[in-house]
């Protein structure tokens, strides 16, 4: 019979929420060290599992590196290689991030897999009582191909500041507008625990509505823009078997807010959202983008009632080739599909029809000219 305190790579990676490539990555750096079968095969204690998430309660960032962190690990062991050294400098054309040419070619594919800790992860706990945060670890992707160390990020939906995770977690400095101060609230003491002391203190975190707090922003101050709206009033409709299972019976919020009229996801007319959205703050925040600069929008495309409604499309079609009120144009780039591998899958239109279970966001890329 199966030891059942003994688990396997894939099991033991479950059970930190992590990828098993991180556990094999652990087990290289000794953070775990398994026994072996007679047959040579890993095997982990849920104690040892058990001790590593207590103690990355309190590590800094024990989060996974995303791929252009671990090529910098492999740079400082390929010091003495010429070729590899070559690799690994950054062009001094390069004024965009601080990738090499190698890291460089990959991030411009148009789809990338979406990371996250997984739900048990100490560190998800803050994140998890927001109903709709992306992953810090998505945007930093972002994050890492749009802007140099030390540039300035904006996110007008700041929620519980996966933004500001990722910034804080990259040396960038972040810009969160959040309209409920409860979510805000929420960010800070997320960088306050999970990135360390003092690091909220780097950022800059606005209660606030953002159609009004962008207006007093300056124009030309920030070097991109990142962020996921509200997608229109999806979370205001009446609680499905998931949400009551995932959410409702945990006690956990199903939508930003209950009546506030600034809350964009309460606003009942489909166009008279996406006005706003685009014109009240997506145009806003592009007058306060630099000239050159890059601004990337996560969307996902919804159901209403017995429409499919493509709202990523909807807003290409509002905001390409949109002149900003500083004289500029916004223009799109591409259009990069987040792939959603790990949502379950949900019987919608069986055995009658093609209901789609929508396993992927879009990241809109536009450049201010
Ligand atoms: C999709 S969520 C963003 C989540 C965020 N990316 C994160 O990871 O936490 C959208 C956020 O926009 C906020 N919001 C809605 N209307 C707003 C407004 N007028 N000004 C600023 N924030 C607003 C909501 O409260 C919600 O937290």
């Amino acid at each position: 019979m199966k030891n059942k305190e003994l688990l396997n790579t894939k099991e033991a990676a479950h059970h930190l929420g992590v990828s098993t490539s991180t556990v094999y990555r652990m087990v290289n750096r000794g953070t775990l060290m398994p026994s072996k079968t007679p047959g040579g095969q890993r095997r982990f204690s849920i104690e040892m599992l058990n001790d590593y998430l207590e103690k990355s309660k309190d590590i800094k960032a024990p989060q996974i590196p995303v791929s252009y962190k671990n090529k910098e690990k492999n740079k400082e062991e390929n010091e003495k290689d010429p070729k590899e050294e070559k690799k690994k400098q950054v062009d001094k054309r390069n004024k965009l991030n601080n990738l090499t040419g190698t890291e460089w070619l990959p991030a411009t594919k148009s789809y990338f897999y979406q990371k996250g800790l997984g739900s048990k992860h100490p560190h998800a706990q803050i994140e998890r009582q927001h109903p709709a945060p992306f992953s810090f670890q998505d945007v930093e992707n972002l994050i890492l191909f749009f802007t140099k160390k030390g540039m300035n990020v904006l996110d007008p939906f700041g929620g519980v500041g996966s933004t500001a995770k990722a910034c804080a977690l990259n040396d960038r400095v972040c810009t969160s507008i959040e309209l409920q101060k409860k979510w805000n609230d929420l960010a800070i003491e997320r960088l306050e625990t999970e990135v360390g002391r003092g690091t909220s203190d780097n950022h800059v975190f606005i209660v606030g509505d953002s159609k009004k707090v962008l207006t007093t922003m300056e124009s030309n101050s920030i070097d991109f823009m990142v962020t996921s709206p509200p997608y229109w009033m999806i979370l205001n409709k009446k609680a499905d078997h998931k949400v009551k299972k995932e959410r409702v019976a945990n006690n956990l919020a199903t939508n930003y807010s209950e009546n506030d009229d600034e809350d964009l996801a309460n606003i009942e007319d489909y166009d008279e959202f996406l006005n706003i959205l685009v014109d009240g703050i997506f145009l806003e925040c592009a007058r306060i983008l630099k000239q050159k600069k890059y601004m990337c929008l996560i969307v996902s495309d919804f159901r209403h009632k017995s429409e499919y409604v493509s709202f990523h499309s909807d807003l290409i079609q509002k905001l390409n080739n949109r002149k900003t009120s500083d004289g500029k144009i916004l223009k799109l780039q591409g259009t990069k599909i987040l792939i959603q591998n790990h949502k379950s899958l949900l019987p919608y239109g069986y055995p009658y029809a093609y209901v789609e279970n929508i396993h992927h966001q879009y990241v809109l890329i536009f450049r201010k000219y």
